[in-house]
């Protein structure tokens, strides 16, 4: 089949390679010329495992263009993917759709009758029926469904060729045989579909990462009550994980969540659910946000404590930038939030991450970067583990003991093995470790 994929961000570029990946021919569409040129050369404007393989193998067959033009979008499919940014609004916590809207300006008047227009973008619920209205004015005859995305940044790949599920909000059987026909080699794998309204699975989508962020936040709260009360998070939560019913997953006591999603979505859910009338329904989410930040506070706080009550001319060590493993994205990133609050509190931070520094430097150009982990350590009076990479957790620490001020490390995210740290001789704390007992 042939589609164009509208914004060669995270979600397009991935969605698009994977596209060209199961057979298709795709051309992808940006405003951004620079990565639209990137793009055609081969290269991917983004760390994702398995993207740069699909990327080279896509162009290499011509199944897979790019380009700056609408018109030559219109005129090259009668299905297009929308997958432009949907960011926080400046003035306020709603979805900011002007992207959405100019590619429904831009493309609308070139659309050919019968074309279909699919939403992947996350939006707040009654968009997909607004830009039907709109549609309507400006091109009779085409159609609008939403087919929301749920891929994880670090295994975008993975996630668009085995989703766990595929959500498709529809207003008529022919969009869905479309939309059938688009995914069929991954329908013939078995992935479950869900056929809704475009309402629905708009709100699938929200409902789907708010419940997420309030089940990481519902585990920072127990982290602060088991603080208060002198009680280990970590195994609270393992234990309640163990509940077939709860689940592990999620469940992970730390630093909390960031990126370009679960934050501005659970705002602009809210927000949403405030201009319906709805809002007491999800008031509680403003809470989840502020666990969410408060943790960041708490992990700058915890740090300051284990120096001695400040920052000023000690040395700290950061490992990680990204928002999350396995990505380059440092948007709204909890480790690099606390980098710039330890170094506006005059520390000396060095941060280091695998695959996110030149995205760390250009989003964050005062802090200071290492290129690698012993250098990110040397003459650290703290280093402070943000980010889960698989790399920290395989580091030697006793071969980082020499190169250190002081051995003491605090882990942000309760993933390294506390005994092999305090073995290698470091003085070992957890975020969802006891506060002041030292060692956990
Ligand atoms: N990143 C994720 O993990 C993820 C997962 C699921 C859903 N989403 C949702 O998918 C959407 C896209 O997210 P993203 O992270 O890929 O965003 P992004 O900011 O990485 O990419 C958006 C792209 O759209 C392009 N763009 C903007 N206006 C355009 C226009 N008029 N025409 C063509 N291109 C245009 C931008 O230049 C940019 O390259 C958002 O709604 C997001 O909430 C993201």
């Amino acid at each position: 089949m042939r589609m164009t994929v509208i914004g060669t961000g995270y979600v397009g570029t991935v969605h698009a390679a994977c596209m060209a990946g199961i057979g298709h021919d795709v051309l992808g569409v940006d405003i951004d010329a620079e990565r639209v040129a990137a793009l055609a050369a081969g290269r991917a404007p983004l760390h994702e495992k398995g993207l740069d393989a699909l990327l080279a193998r896509g162009t290499a067959a011509g199944r897979l263009r790019f380009t700056t033009s609408l018109t030559e979008a219109a005129r090259f499919a009668d299905l297009h993917f929308v997958c432009v940014g949907t960011p926080q609004r400046p003035d306020g916590d709603g979805a900011d759709l002007r992207f959405v809207d100019a590619v429904v300006e831009g493309l609308g008047p070139r659309l050919r009758p019968g074309a279909l227009v699919v939403g992947k973008s996350t939006v707040p619920v009654g968009t997909a029926a607004r830009i039907r209205r709109r549609l309507t004015d400006l091109a009779p005859g085409t159609e609008v469904a939403w087919n929301p995305e749920f891929l994880r940044e670090g295994a975008a790949v993975h996630d668009t060729m085995r989703p766990e599920r595929l959500v498709l909000g529809v207003s008529s059987p022919r969009a869905e045989t479309l939309l059938r026909a688009a995914y069929g080699p991954l329908l013939r794998r078995g992935v479950p579909v869900f056929t809704t309204d475009p309402a629905t699975a708009e709100l699938v989508k929200v409902a789907s990462n708010a419940f997420l962020a309030t089940k990481i936040s519902f585990v920072n709260a127990m982290a602060e009550v088991c603080d208060a009360a002198g009680a280990d998070v970590t195994l609270l939560a393992r234990a309640m994980g163990a509940d077939t019913r709860i689940g592990p997953r999620f469940l992970d006591p730390g630093l909390g969540f960031g990126g370009s999603c679960f934050p501005k979505d659970i705002r602009a859910f809210a927000a949403r659910a405030e201009e319906l009338g709805a809002g007491p329904a999800v008031a509680f989410l403003h809470e989840v946000d502020r666990i969410n930040t408060r943790q960041r506070r708490r992990t700058v706080d915890r740090a300051r404590a284990l120096l001695g009550g400040g920052f000023a001319g000690r040395r700290v060590g950061v490992l990680g930038a990204a928002f999350k493993p396995g990505s380059d994205d440092v948007r709204d990133s909890p480790a690099l939030a606390v980098a710039a609050a330890v170094a506006a509190e005059g520390g000396a931070v060095r941060v280091h991450d695998p695959q996110a520094l030149d995205n760390a430097r250009a989003a964050y150009p005062d802090l200071t970067y290492a290129l690698d982990v012993p250098k990110a350590c040397e003459d650290a009076d703290l280093v402070l583990h943000l980010t889960q990479w698989p790399e920290y957790r395989a580091l030697s620490p006793a071969a980082l003991v020499p190169l250190v001020r002081t051995p003491t490390v605090l882990d942000a995210r309760n993933c390294l093995d506390g005994r092999v740290w305090g073995a290698a001789g470091w003085a070992f704390h957890a975020l969802g470790g006891p506060a002041a007992g030292g060692a956990s």
